[in-house]
């Protein structure tokens, strides 16, 4: 690639591939101070483009068809913004064999494909960059691969998915309950038609996948990460956990323990009085701790248009700084190049030592909570408070709501397989796993 211009090809003129249009135009100057050289956009490619309006392309070369733009001669870098497995997967497998750097903000390719495309560019000798693809405008993937770089780093907790905290907030704030907050949200286009890939916590799984591999220089299948969404979190246990000193927010979690790696997402109580706790509405938040930094906290936008542009453009910045003169990954994308990271054992879901919130809806009969208490007992799950409510007029059962000791994933599961099938219990309990021990 010959120095100057960094010439620059755009597939994708959605919400984040039009803000980056904008945001070029609008700090092209400061850009062009920072990196030394100036970036142009050449080629442009987006299905809808020639019936969607958008912003001015100047004098870029335009079109639908995203493989004119990995081929164009005239594309030093690709940006990949489109999103979804294919066509990005082979847009940008092609892109890194023709030698052309690639940023993109696709997690779920990422995540998904992510030994088969890194390894493809560490082959290539080729850069492919993903500030976007995590967090949206917070720099976290930077942060961990090179601010973090000289730590040890322990656990990971990331608030990552602006949908579910957003949902959650709500709930909190408002009394709603999930489904009504649901209708609503997607009524201001603040999530999805179909919500399922944020509610269900696979998003959060992508991500979770992305941050744990760089954050503990570990290899992580996507398939490993244990994922359970917000569907069955009631307004009732908002405010139990409330009552116990808690709030409950969908955690990406991710630990390295001595015995291996465990890597969840699951809603999850936090103490009220945590940093964590205090993140609201649609913002993300990943809080980090190290050997040697001890505890330390990643705030801010993690979507939208321009938060997102500003991180993908960070990478150009990047690229537009390394490249002059010659190709090559100075800094593998992940901090280690794949043969280099561990293969260390993942953890299964069942080997997890827990704090739990139980909520059975019981028939109230005397002798109910002895006869849960007791079932419980049987499996070495020990109870540290209890919050029974009385009945009203016309209600069959009432809540039943129990914090437990720490205990064992695998014996709980047993157990509540138990109460489940009791007569005096009705539908499925509810658990929801505790954790305590952060800012
Ligand atoms: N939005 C955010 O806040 C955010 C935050 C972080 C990361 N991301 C990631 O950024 C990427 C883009 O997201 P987005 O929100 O900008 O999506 P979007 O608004 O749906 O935009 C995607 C664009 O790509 C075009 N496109 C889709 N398939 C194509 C194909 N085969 N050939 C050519 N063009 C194609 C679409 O055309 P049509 O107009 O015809 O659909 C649309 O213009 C995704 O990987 C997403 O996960 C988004």
């Amino acid at each position: 690639m010959a120095a100057g211009e960094l010439r620059l090809g755009l597939i994708g003129l959605g919400t984040v591939g039009s803000s980056v249009v904008q945001l070029l135009t609008q700090n092209a100057d400061a850009i062009t101070r920072k990196t030394g050289r100036g970036l142009r956009l050449t080629a442009v490619a987006s299905r809808s483009l020639h019936t969607k309006p958008h912003p001015d392309l100047g004098a870029a070369r335009i079109g639908t068809d995203p493989f004119a733009i990995v081929r164009d001669p005239d594309v030093d870098v690709v940006i990949e913004l489109i999103g979804g497995i294919e066509p990005a997967r082979a847009l940008v497998l092609e892109a890194l064999t023709r030698g052309k750097p690639v940023v993109t903000a696709n997690k779920a390719l990422l995540a998904l494909h992510g030994e088969e495309i890194f390894v493809a560019a560490e082959k290539a000798g080729v850069p492919i960059c993903f500030e976007a693809a995590v967090a949206g405008g917070i720099p976290i993937i930077r942060t961990l691969r090179e601010g973090l770089a000289a730590d040890r780093n322990r656990a990971l907790f990331g608030i990552v998915n602006g949908t579910c905290n957003y949902i959650l907030t709500k709930m909190s704030d408002e009394g709603q309950e999930f489904e009504t907050v649901l209708h609503a949200a997607q009524a201001q286009g603040l999530a999805e038609a179909d919500p399922s890939f944020d509610i269900d916590g696979i998003d959060a799984a992508h991500k979770l996948t992305l941050l744990s591999m760089l954050a503990f220089g570990v290899r992580v299948p996507f398939t490993a990460v244990y994922t359970e969404g917000i569907r069955h979190v009631s307004q009732s246990d908002i405010l139990f956990a409330r009552e116990f000193g808690y709030a409950i927010k969908l955690l990406a979690i991710a630990k390295d323990e001595t015995d291996g790696i465990d890597v969840r997402v699951h809603p999850t109580m936090i103490p009220l009085r945590s940093l964590l706790a205090e993140v609201s509405g649609a913002y993300n938040a990943i809080f980090v701790q190290g050997e040697a930094l001890g505890s330390s906290l990643y705030f801010g936008r993690g979507a939208g248009g321009m938060p997102t542009a500003m991180s993908v453009l960070a990478d150009v910045i990047e690229l537009a700084r390394n490249l002059v003169g010659a190709h090559g990954v100075r800094v593998p994308a992940l901090g280690l190049f794949w043969k280099d990271l561990r293969v260390a054992p993942l953890r299964p879901i069942a080997d997890l030592q827990s704090e739990y919130y139980l909520r059975f809806m019981a028939v109230d009969r005397p002798g109910v909570l002895a006869k849960i208490a007791g079932i419980l007992g049987e499996h070495d799950i020990s109870i540290a408070a209890v919050i029974q409510r009385d009945r009203s007029d016309g209600d069959v059962t009432v809540p039943l709501v129990m914090r437990t000791h720490l205990a064992s994933e695998r014996k709980l599961k047993a157990a509540l397989t138990l109460v489940d099938d009791l007569p005096i219990v009705q539908g499925k309990s509810v658990s929801i796993r505790i954790e305590e021990n952060f800012g």
